[in-house]
Order: structure tokens, then C-alpha cells, then sequence
């Protein structure tokens, strides 16, 4: 019997579906935006979370915990991430990757610990340093499936075709596991993967139509980044700037989620809150952490306010209630309201309905 992850088979993420815990199926982007403009009041949902147009699995946290660090592992149940990623890659000495990539499958099998809401997936090498595809072969070569995979340092379409052969091998003879779909996440880490963005997000969502493979997110990799342009880090970040805003822009493009660099001084929880915010109102979806302690603090800074999903519920009550006397634009609370307005209440509404 095959699983995705730690879920039951009843939560499995089957194709055509929506996506993971709390998603519901989801209308193509013309759908969602047909349904908006006509108003019909069965369309309960019009366009989806941020943006995407799709329903996805949140992930406002997405916290790494080391592939082969069991005392870390315990502590996965009292996290609370959306997002939980066992790490093959840059949390794990070389001297143990393959002990990390045995205890995920080990995990996955034998399901020693309760993942909760919390989704389980696994971060692999890259091919170029040899050991990716003996991690692919692993940890998909068994009955049981993460909910997703992690693709670091992703240059070119090339590095997601080298992956999807490799996993194609791993789980040619488990027809079961076929039946679930697993997200693609997409490490953008260099100079060169910022150029081919659009090359690599086309390339990512392609593999879908002849694999379980479903293109969902990007992560911005920034201090991998960094060292790639010869940038200085600080603490503002602006020397970022301008790949965080084409990642965020980019991802909405291809309907995916992105989630914003780390916040490596894991103790500097105000610093954190700043940045998180900063990042939710450039359109990021979620954040990397690390620490645990980081994980509220960001959850938080991803989750609308109460007082901004009464907004966004009223706006569009009064949205449709204008259209039907087929008036367009309106006086909302004293601001101009027309549809990019609208638009951006639905993703509130919807982000509120997936969590
Ligand atoms: N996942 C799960 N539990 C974690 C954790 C993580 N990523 N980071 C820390 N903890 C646990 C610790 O084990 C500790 O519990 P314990 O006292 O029962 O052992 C508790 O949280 C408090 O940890 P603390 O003592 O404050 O931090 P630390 O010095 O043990 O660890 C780091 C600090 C940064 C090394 C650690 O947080 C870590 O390894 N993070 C992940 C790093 C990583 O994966 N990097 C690659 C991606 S960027
Ligand atoms: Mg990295």
C-alpha cells in the first residue's frame, strides 16, 4: 500500500486533487477569474490562495530539521510548522548523508513519528554533487511517499529533467505511489537560475503532465545566492532585493507559491517579525526556518489578520451586491474599490480557508 508520507491513505494526494490537508479542488486560473467576473453566487471559491489560482498545501513555515538528527525529529510534533523538511542537503555532514537518507526512509516506512497537520517532506542533494540520485533512489524506491520533494540549487530545466528520470526510475514499480501527487519545490540559489526563472518554472510545471511530479513552489535559497553574486550580506537585505521580487513575481506567473530567505540569527525574534512582514507584503507566500522558536513568529506574519478577513468578506459581499445592480467600481470603507482590489480580498478569504 502506498502513502503520501505520514498521512492517511484517505488524505493522499491523488491527481486532478487539491493539494494536501484542508485543500479543496481547485479551479484552473480562467475558471477562478470567469467565476469572479460573473459573480454567480455558488462560486464560493473565486480565485485561491495568494494569488496561485490553485489550491495548494500552506506553507507558511517551512522549517528544516536534519535528516539524520533523531533528537531534532522528536521535537517534530510540538513544531506546528505547515511545513516540515527532512534535510539530506546543507543541514547534514557529508560524513552522514547516508545515514540521513536511511532514517527518512526509515520515517516514511515505519512512521515513528506523528506529523500532525504538518507536512512531511524531504530535501535532496543536488545530481551534480554525486549523491542526489542515490538519495532520489531511497527515498522513493520504498512504499511510502513524502507529500513533497525539495529540488536545491536548480540552474536549468536540465537539473529538473536529471531528477525526474531518477525518480521516475525509483518508483517505476510502485504503481500505488503513481496514485499520489507529490509537490515540487524549486530552489533558486544563483545567478543563473535567476535568468532562466521562466525557463526552469515551465520546464517544472511540463513534468506534470507525464508524472505525479506537481510544480508548487519556489524557495529562494539567499545565502547560497549571496555568495553567488559577490553580494555582502546585510541587515536590511536590499542587496536581495531585486531576486526576491522577481522569485515572487515569477512564482505568481506559474501560479506557485515562494517563500523568502532565512533568517539566520535564529535568536533575533523582533528582527525575524520584521523581515516576515516585509516579506508577506512583497507577496511571499511563507519563510525558511530553522529554530523552532522562529516558527510561530513566522506563521503569524503569513496569516492574515482577523480584522483584514472581515474586510476582505465584507468587500466582496459588497462586491457582488454592486455587480448584481451592475454597478463597476464602488466607495468601500472611503477607498476606490474595483477588481484588483477584489482580487486581493479572495486571496485573503482563500489563504484563511486552507489553513
Ligand atoms: N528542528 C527540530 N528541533 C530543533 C531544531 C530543528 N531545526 N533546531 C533546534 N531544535 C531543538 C534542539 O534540539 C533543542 O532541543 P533539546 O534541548 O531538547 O535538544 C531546542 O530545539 C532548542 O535548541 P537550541 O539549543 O536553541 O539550538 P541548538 O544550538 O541546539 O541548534 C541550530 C541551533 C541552528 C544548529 C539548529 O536550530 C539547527 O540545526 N537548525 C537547522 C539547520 C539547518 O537545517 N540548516 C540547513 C537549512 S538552512
Ligand atoms: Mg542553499
Amino acid at each position: 500500500m502506498a502513502l503520501c508520507a505520514t498521512r492517511l491513505l484517505s488524505l493522499c494526494r491523488t491527481p486532478g486533487a487539491g493539494a494536501g490537508a484542508g485543500a479543496g479542488a481547485g479551479a484552473g486560473a480562467g475558471a477562478g477569474a470567469r467565476a469572479l467576473l460573473s459573480s454567480h453566487p455558488s462560486s464560493r471559491r473565486l480565485l485561491s490562495y495568494a494569488n496561485t489560482k490553485k489550491r495548494q498545501t500552506p506553507r507558511r513555515a517551512l522549517m528544516y530539521v536534519p535528516g539524520n538528527d533523531e533528537r531534532k525529529q522528536g521535537k517534530i510534533p510540538s513544531l506546528g510548522a505547515d511545513c516540515i523538511c527532512l534535510d539530506c542537503e546543507d543541514g547534514v555532514a557529508l560524513g552522514k548523508k547516508e545515514a540521513a537518507r536511511n532514517r527518512i526512509r526509515q520515517i516514511l516506512d515505519e512512521r515513528p513519528i506523528d506529523f500532525g497537520r504538518s507536512e512531511c517532506s524531504v530535501r535532496v542533494n543536488p545530481f551534480e554533487t554525486g549523491l542526489g540520485e542515490e538519495d532520489v533512489r531511497v527515498i522513493f524506491g520504498g512504499p511510502n511517499m513524502p507529500d513533497a520533494v525539495h529540488l536545491p540549487k536548480v540552474d536549468s530545466p536540465k537539473d529538473l529533467t536529471d531528477f525526474a528520470a531518477a525518480y521516475k526510475e525509483a518508483i517505476k514499480d510502485n504503481s500505488a505511489a503513481k496514485s499520489c501527487v507529490v509537490g515540487l519545490i524549486i530552489f533558486i540559489e544563483s545567478a543563473r537560475s535567476l535568468l532562466r526563472l521562466p525557463d526552469i518554472c515551465s520546464t517544472a510545471v511540463g513534468l506534470g503532465e507525464h508524472s505525479n511530479l506537481r510544480a508548487e513552489t519556489l524557495v529562494f535559497g539567499s545565502d547560497d545566492f549571496t555568495a553567488d553574486i559577490g553580494a555582502t550580506r546585510t541587515a536590511d537585505a536590499s542587496e536581495l532585493l531585486y531576486a526576491r521580487q522577481k522569485i515572487v513575481s515569477v512564482a505568481k506567473a506559474f501560479q506557485m507559491q515562494a517563500i523568502d530567505l532565512v533568517h539566520i540569527d535564529f535568536k533575533d525574534l523582533e528582527g525575524l517579525k520584521r523581515q516576515s512582514e516585509e516579506g508577506a507584503r512583497m507577496g511571499f507566500t511563507g519563510k525558511q526556518v530553522i529554530h523552532p522558536g522562529q516558527v510561530p513568529v513566522v506563521q503569524a506574519a503569513f496569516s492574515p489578520s482577523k480584522e483584514k478577513v472581515e474586510w476582505a468578506k465584507q468587500l466582496i459581499k459588497e462586491f457582488r451586491d454592486h455587480e448584481r445592480s451592475g454597478k463597476g467600481a464602488f466607495n468601500f470603507r472611503g477607498s476606490m474599490i474595483d477588481m484588483p482590489l477584489v482580487k486581493q480580498a479572495q486571496n485573503i478569504v482563500d489563504m484563511m480557508d486552507s489553513l
